[in-house]
């Protein structure tokens, strides 16, 4: 080492180390001040900027699209008293407060979400830029929140100048190879942006220059095809180079053409591609490439594709490099121009399909009767991916099952007529990731064969696919066996909201089932934003609702017109709508879904004779408790259909008369009114005993009639206490089916029985919520038994191991035990309710839920008698905190007694309860039950 240099170096080391030293100095005190000064002058903030349910949405159609935001503050109390908001079309400008297009000034008012946009006309492609800043009751005002946008779609039918276009193959050719499409076009003049706005009749994926476009899947996802089809808007700017490019997509049947329980082809018999490539130039000149007849088709390695049976990926049919410029198309045949049809084109409200958690391989089992199965220790839905090189011509199956069977093989007798498989042929090229693209599978095990050799299970892995809802609710508990249950609700929730809410995942079904869809609704918004999800669902309700009103069995509706117009399935048309209403405030998916609703309960008027709706098929209380295989002592949980359907009559009327007071439709208020007396006359003539009994003596006949206010008030008391004695008789277990189960602890707190509902929901013997659990479920079964207390698998006709109904116990679990929820006239969560029931010997309960205006959680803790519970109240709402068992005077936050609380405005007693009003903020309150109680 060479000495003088040595020490040169060290010294400017040293002078590095100095300045260094004083500019981390510098950066320090910077810091300081910019934690402290800004801290106190901006206590008040914005964010969470959502427009549309979405955050920066590209292509979107909404023409007075709706803007929401979220308010933190460091004061406790704080409701916002004013905002401004402003749109410009540069986000430079707009910082600067240059170049509106739209100010809305300063508007006195506390409302924080779906504020409509009221500025001039939108333009089609245009981005939009925007910010917010808000004043406070505490005399604060925000700072301008950061930028954000969206972006408009394609607004205009003239908008679209590309073709569809197909393949000249003969039609009709479901479970054929998947079509490729592709072109090439030069790009002279660099690009400062790319928009590519897609589509196709099928399910499609996009590559440009061998790079895919996006991240989505199954897109451009399901929708009443006959009358409405999404198209994608993708901003593709970087995925665009200098001098010749190429661009393709690869078409699968998907929902337009594949299987959906016994048909086929049902929206049409040939698959379609419509492609626009919008290129700016940094000039501002413009390139648009559109699918066209210069396009060309060949198949490729997909060689058939299905929901219901898999895919087969042959790679010896691969045509490497066929989406890269470099590519020799010569071979490839000319596209078949289809017809047009631009007028059905719509931008997505939903969120798109997307990947979501990876499992790696839990076990790997061998059967006794022999076969490989990897266990994946989770009911998922989505697929298997395999990394491997493998033999020319080798052929890899891979089988996914949801059970393993009493023996422990591998079991998939009730998927039915759907063969779940997916097989990959190989030409033992370098070593690859496979997996499929236009199928998906329900599954926890997976039978490989083909693979010749040890199965190598640190390659192999399981990717969940499901709709891009945000999360926003999470429940723990003190009690293990509970936490499982919420973890199947939520998986159960994951596996079926695949772009439509699907009945089950895995059989030859997976269907908009509506009925499925209601029960579990409210549960579903506890654990997830779903208010985009529905309103997109919905849409497709309203269109292929039938002229007079009957709502189709499954939305989207791909079954005979005749399946239609049934008690709690059809409901879904005005249960829904109310219930996004209620936890997202959503007003205007209300006003939009109006007409469905009232045409549903104009169905049931029509086909009613004096206010009763006794005719027509129905299915009852789906999947009730009966003992098999006979019912010699009587004991099936049977209810008279009719008396279910009247109950929902009644129900749905009971929502129109609240949709309509929101709408301020006074007539329908009225006209709804007197139709509901009518109503529950009628059910009180057919169905109520002068003793105040329900002609079905079961637990669902006393639970729709109570929680419908069926009977008059002075007949509720007896019939909640024959419900009571009924699951008593039934030795302390619940009997209820789809319809039922989603009101039955509800029932049981509201007349006064919530050691009753905790009795219930800790039950683990059959039939229960705990008993799946016990026999060591992932998800929500269809079925009670689906596995039964001797490891006999049900029925495989109907035994779906991935089935939501049931989890519809969800929203008890956060709405009374954890005690979450909105009130019912300022909706939203703009007015909570904190009113936990603590029972069931838990010793802990902590929910969290992510709202419109910010996170609300109320964590319980029991100790003793002694009751610790924490809320948090987002900003711009207020609450009402219920302490159950509490006086005034033994309540306390930290050393404070409540009442010198300065954010709590106001405290009352009501029987056993101490109800506070309070303002935002967190409180960590404390009490002693029995001390309290005992009136200290
Ligand atoms: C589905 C159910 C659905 C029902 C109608 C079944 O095949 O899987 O969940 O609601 O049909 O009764």
């Amino acid at each position: 080492m060479n000495g003088p240099s040595h020490s040169k170096n060290n010294k400017a080391l040293y002078i590095r180390f100095n300045k260094c030293f004083m500019q981390a100095r510098w950066l320090f005190t910077l810091m300081i001040l910019t934690a402290t000064i800004p801290a106190f002058a901006q206590t008040l903030a914005v964010n969470g900027l959502t427009c549309e349910y979405q955050r920066n949405p590209v292509g979107i159609d909404i023409m007075r699209p709706r803007f929401s935001w979220k308010l933190t503050s460091s004061q406790r109390n704080t409701m916002q008293t004013a905002y401004e908001l402003r749109v410009g079309s540069s986000a430079e400008a707009l910082a600067q407060g240059k170049d509106l297009v739209y100010q809305t000034g300063k508007v006195s008012s506390d409302r924080s979400t779906f504020v409509e946009y009221e500025g001039p006309q939108l333009r089609s492609r245009m981005r939009y830029f925007w910010q917010v800043r808000v004043w406070d009751d505490h005399g604060n005002t925000s700072a301008w929140s950061p930028v954000n946008y969206w972006e408009m779609a394609l607004l205009d039918a003239a908008d679209w100048t590309a073709k569809w276009i197909g393949t000249p193959n003969p039609a009709d050719t479901v479970n054929g190879p998947s079509p490729l499409f592709r072109t090439t076009f030069n790009l002279s003049k660099p690009v400062r942006s790319a928009r590519l706005y897609i589509t196709s009749h099928g399910v499609y994926e996009c590559f440009i220059n061998g790079r895919r476009v996006g991240n989505d899947h199954f897109t451009p996802g399901w929708t009443s095809y006959k009358n409405r089809l999404q198209y994608q808007t993708y901003d593709v700017t970087t995925l665009l180079t200098s001098g010749t490019n190429a661009t393709g997509a690869v078409l699968g049947d998907g929902w337009y053409r594949g299987q959906l329980e016994k048909w086929k082809n049902i929206y049409g018999k040939e698959l379609a591609l419509l492609y626009q490539l919008e290129i700016t130039h940094t000039d501002g000149s413009k390139t648009t490439i559109n699918s066209d007849g210069k396009w060309k088709t060949s198949e490729g390695a997909i060689r058939s594709s299905s929901f219901y049976d898999g895919e087969v990926y042959d790679t010896r049919f691969e045509k490497k490099g066929w989406d890269l410029s470099t590519y020799n198309d010569k071979a490839w045949r000319p596209v078949k121009m289809m017809a047009a049809d631009q007028s059905k084109l719509i931008a997505p409200v939903g969120p798109p399909v997307k990947k979501h958690e990876v499992f790696h391989p839990a076990k790997l089992i061998i059967t006794p009767q022999k076969d490989t199965v990897i266990d994946f220790g989770q009911n998922l839905v989505g697929w298997v991916t395999l990394k491997m090189k493998g033999r020319p011509n080798q052929i890899i199956k891979l089988e996914h099952a949801e059970v393993l069977d009493k023996a422990g093989n591998f079991y998939t007798l009730n998927l039915r007529g759907a063969k779940c498989q997916n097989k990959f042929v190989l030409k033992g090229d370098a070593e690859r990731t496979y997996e499929p693209h236009f199928t998906y599978q329900g599954f926890r095990y997976v039978r490989i064969k083909g693979y010749g050799g040890k199965v190598d299970t640190s390659k192999i892995r399981a990717v969940a696919l499901y709709s891009d809802m945000a999360p926003t609710g999470t429940l723990v508990t003190s009690n293990p066996l509970l936490n499982q249950l919420q973890h199947n609700i939520q998986w159960g929730q994951k596996g079926n909201f695949v772009d439509v809410p699907t009945d089950c995942p895995q059989r030859d079904e997976r269907l908009g089932w509506t009925g499925d869809a209601q029960a579990f609704s409210r549960t579903a918004a506890y654990n997830m934003n779903v208010n985009g999800f529905f309103s997109k669902w919905l849409k497709d309700l309203s269109i292929d609702q039938r002229e007079d009103g009957a709502v189709p069995w499954t939305i989207p509706n791909m079954m005979p017109k005749t399946s239609a117009g049934v008690a709690g399935w059809s409901d879904v048309s005005t249960i829904v709508p109310w219930n996004m209403y209620l936890v997202y405030g959503d007003k205007r998916l209300l006003e939009q879904q109006y007409a469905s609703m009232k045409a549903w309960v104009g169905y049931i008027q029509s086909v009613s004779v004096d206010n009763l709706w006794n005719t027509g098929f129905q299915f009852g209380d789906w999947c009730f408790y009966s003992p098999s295989p006979t019912d010699d002592s009587g004991k099936a949980a049977v209810t008279d259909k009719t008396l279910i359907a009247e109950a929902f009559y009644a129900h749905s009327t009971q929502i129109m008369i609240d949709a309509a007071r929101v709408l301020g439709k006074d007539d329908d208020v009225k006209r709804y009114s007197d139709l509901l007396k009518e109503i529950k006359k009628a059910f009180m003539k057919e169905y109520v005993t002068p003793n105040g009994r329900t002609v079905s003596s079961t637990q669902t006949a006393y639970l729709l009639a109570l929680q419908f206010d069926l009977l008059p008030e002075d007949q509720r008391q007896q019939l909640a206490d024959r419900l009571v004695k009924n699951i008593s008789d039934y030795g302390n277990h619940l009997t209820t089916g789809f319809l039922g189960t989603p009101y039955l602890c509800h029932v049981l707190t509201r007349f006064g029985h919530d050691d009753i509902a905790y009795t219930l929901l800790l039950q683990d013997t059959y039939p229960s919520w705990l008993y799946p659990v016990k026999k060591g479920a992932t998800t929500i079964w269809e079925r009670w038994d689906g596995i039964k207390a001797n490891g006999d698998l049900q029925d495989p006709s109907m035994n779906s191991f991935n089935h939501y109904s049931y989890g519809a116990i969800g929203d008890w679990m956060y709405r009374v035990m954890a005690g979450i929820n909105t009130d019912d006239v300022r909706t939203g969560y703009k007015r909570i309710t904190i009113a936990p029931h603590p029972g069931g010997n838990l010793k802990m309960v902590n929910a969290q839920l992510e709202t419109g205006y910010g996170q609300v959680s109320s964590k319980w803790t029991l100790n003793g008698d002694v009751m610790n519970l924490t809320v948090t109240v987002p900003v711009n709402t207020t609450a009402l905190i219920v302490l159950p068992k509490a006086a005034q005077v033994a309540v306390t936050e930290g050393d404070r007694p409540v009442k010198e609380v300065d954010a709590i405005r106001d405290i009352k007693k009501d029987g056993q309860d101490l109800k506070l009003e309070v303002g935002s903020g967190t409180y960590n309150l404390k009490y002693n039950m029995a001390r309290s109680m005992a009136g200290m």
